[in-house]
């Protein structure tokens, strides 16, 4: 475990030793509703960080409003030193925060290979470049498939490269989708579900993908469902209920926190864990 958490006190809120992403105030409302309403959190860099938490606490809003891809009501949050409160997507996945998506955004028309290649120009939000500078131009777009088929190779698709992405299987689409992820280089990941769906060699797979990343010096923060899956990889854990974070500690810690067990592990006892995917 390349950070050691073990010191850091288990309390909603709590400082971390070099934290990458810092969020204070943060509230979404849909109407008369609070779907997210964070007063501090930090996320460790270098560390898996897991988001838990009852189905409709609030954690895809949250990956939304950090990422851009929604706007918060109030509050400020900075990635790496950087304020990125009003920031769009784009902008964000520049500064080297990526995230992906419960539903798998992969173009199933489009070919594995054209998917990664799209992605590269997607997150990073297409620039206008002057035709006088094409060589320019074209070398970035000799590093995009070379770092396509880095990721392809690395993901074990590189089999699949022409297939379009509508053939894969759903676990090979979370793949795809991890890998698009990736082409950017960010420096840190946001995966919302990433193994949903997903059946167990894959998504044990998946995580080893995940712990790989995260050694190589990615911070990562996941939402998942399922608490071995949780226990096994992260190094933090942080419960959200209701918009709150209710909870947060490392994975032994939280699965003993009373709060967390009314609020969700008492919920999950003896029923599967939910692996639709409703949006
Ligand atoms: N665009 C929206 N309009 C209205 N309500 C929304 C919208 N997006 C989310 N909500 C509501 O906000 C709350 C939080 O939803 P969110 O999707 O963030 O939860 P979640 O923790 O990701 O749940 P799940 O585990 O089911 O994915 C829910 O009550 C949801 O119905
Ligand atoms: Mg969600």
């Amino acid at each position: 475990m390349p950070v050691d958490l073990a010191g850091v006190p288990a309390e909603p809120g709590v400082a971390k030793p070099d934290p990458m992403l810092v969020v204070d105030g943060v509230t979404r409302s849909f109407g008369g509703l609070h779907a997210v309403d964070v007063r501090h959190l930090e996320l460790q860099r270098g560390a898996i960080t897991a988001l838990i938490g009852p189905n409709g606490a609030g954690k895809t809003t949250l990956f939304n409003v950090l990422t851009g891809f929604d706007r918060a009501n109030s509050g400020r949050w900075s990635f790496d030193g950087t304020p990125l409160a009003g920031i769009p997507a784009y902008r964000v996945a520049r500064h080297g925060m990526v995230r992906t998506f419960q539903l798998t955004k992969a173009l199933a028309r489009l070919t594995v290979l054209e998917n990664l290649l799209l992605a590269a120009t997607g997150q990073r939000g297409e620039r206008m470049v002057p035709a006088l500078v094409r060589p320019l131009w074209k070398s970035q777009e000799e590093r995009n498939r070379e770092r396509a088929e880095e990721l392809l190779e690395r993901f074990r698709l590189d089999h699949l490269r022409d297939a379009h992405a509508g053939t894969l299987s759903g676990g090979q689409r979370k793949l795809l989708e991890l890998a698009r992820a990736l082409m950017v280089r960010p420096t840190m990941l946001m995966l919302d579900e990433p193994m949903a769906g997903v059946n167990p060699a894959l998504a044990q797979s998946l995580l080893e993908h995940i712990v790989r990343l995260r050694d190589e010096g990615l911070t990562v923060c996941f939402v998942e469902h399922d608490m071995d899956m949780v226990m096994g990889t992260s190094d933090w854990v942080v419960c959200l209920a209701q918009g709150q974070v209710i909870a947060e500690g490392t994975p032994r810690e939280i699965s003993a926190n009373d709060e967390v067990i009314d609020a969700y592990l008492g919920k999950q006892h003896g029923s599967p864990v939910r692996e639709d995917e409703s949006r």
